[in-house]
């Protein structure tokens, strides 16, 4: 019998938050990856892996350009936009074992715009690809700069007071090594459908940002603004001139309760994702060295 072969891993959006980790993650596991960049992604932290992986150049807006992406490729983590399914899925060809894609719980969202057609619209292109695997994360947190708790508390160590809208409506926030364990789980399991991939139990937005405080070790005092008076403001605003810092459907999400079922990721994945203040314990105080 010969050397059984080690499988190559097609991984998109590998230079971003989420990707870095997991790129980081896998390489250090001896797995093999091809990394799909674009020309002007930053690559200068790969060098600090041992084992650099294999890097192609393309854009998954042009599907021109991703040609050769997959060929000799066994497993496809798909992490850049799900809106880019669609690209993928007519890349990949009849030799590849699984594909996960990654999408986000805003599927779920009950309010129309943009954002959340476009979750949509890749998901179904997502679904076209026989046995395709869809995690769909809720809010991701970790170390560095995370663009949402890290922000949040990045503000907080500045002030002690914050402004607040939906302060009581509920969130479920998920560490990025949890995310990570999903992917890599899912990868590697003989699962296909769709999975929520968020924190263990939801919490308010004001309980979120006290616990930020908690371990920041300051009593943030939250400034409530009425949800209708923004919402009128930013009607009137579309109507200027001037680039809106915050659109209107961005403020009805946040009045939305982001409560979600991890039971299938839990079963099917051995999903066990840690609780929010342990996760924030690590994204706050830990060294962060990737970004
Ligand atoms: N972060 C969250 O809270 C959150 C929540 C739910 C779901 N998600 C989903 O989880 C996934 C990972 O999130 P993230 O926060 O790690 O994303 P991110 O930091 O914004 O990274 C996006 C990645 O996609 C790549 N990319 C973007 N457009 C591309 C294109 N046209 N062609 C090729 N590559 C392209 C980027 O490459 P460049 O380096 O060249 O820009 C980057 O590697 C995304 O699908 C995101 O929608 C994230």
């Amino acid at each position: 019998m010969g050397p059984v072969m080690e499988p190559t891993i097609l991984i998109t959006g590998g230079s971003g938050y989420v990707g870095r980790r997991l790129v980081r993650r896998l390489t250090e596991q001896g797995r093999h990856l091809r990394l799909l960049l674009r020309p002007t992604s930053d690559v200068t932290w790969l060098r600090d892996l041992e084992r650099p992986p294999e890097v192609i150049h393309g854009d998954l807006e042009d599907v021109a350009s991703l040609k050769g992406m997959a060929q000799g490729i066994h497993q496809v983590i798909h992490l850049a936009h799900i809106r880019y399914a669609r690209s993928v899925a007519a890349t990949i060809d009849a030799n590849t074992e699984s594909v996960v894609f990654v999408s986000s719980l805003r599927a779920l969202s009950k309010i129309p715009c943009t954002s959340v057609d476009l979750v949509l619209g890749g998901e179904q292109a997502a679904s076209t690809v026989p046995g395709a695997i869809i995690l769909r994360p809720s809010m991701i947190y970790g170390p560095g700069d995370d663009r949402n708790i890290s922000r949040l508390a990045g503000w907080l160590r500045r002030r002690r007071w914050l402004p607040v809208m939906g302060a009581r409506h509920l969130h479920q926030p998920v560490f990025v090594d949890d995310v990570i364990d999903a992917i890599i789980a899912a990868n590697a399991r003989a699962v296909e459908g769709v999975f929520a991939i968020a924190g263990p139990d939801p919490m308010s937005y004001a309980e979120l940002i006290l616990a930020i405080g908690s371990v920041l070790g300051v009593r943030p005092h939250l400034v409530s603004i009425p949800s209708t008076l923004s919402i009128a403001f930013l009607r009137l605003w579309q109507h200027l001139p001037l680039s809106q810092p915050v659109d209107v459907a961005q403020v009805r999400r946040l009045l939305e309760d982001k409560v979600y079922d991890i039971g299938r990721a839990r079963t099917l994945l051995g999903f066990a994702p840690r609780s929010f203040s342990d996760g924030l314990k690590l994204a706050l105080t830990k060294e962060e060295v990737l970004t």
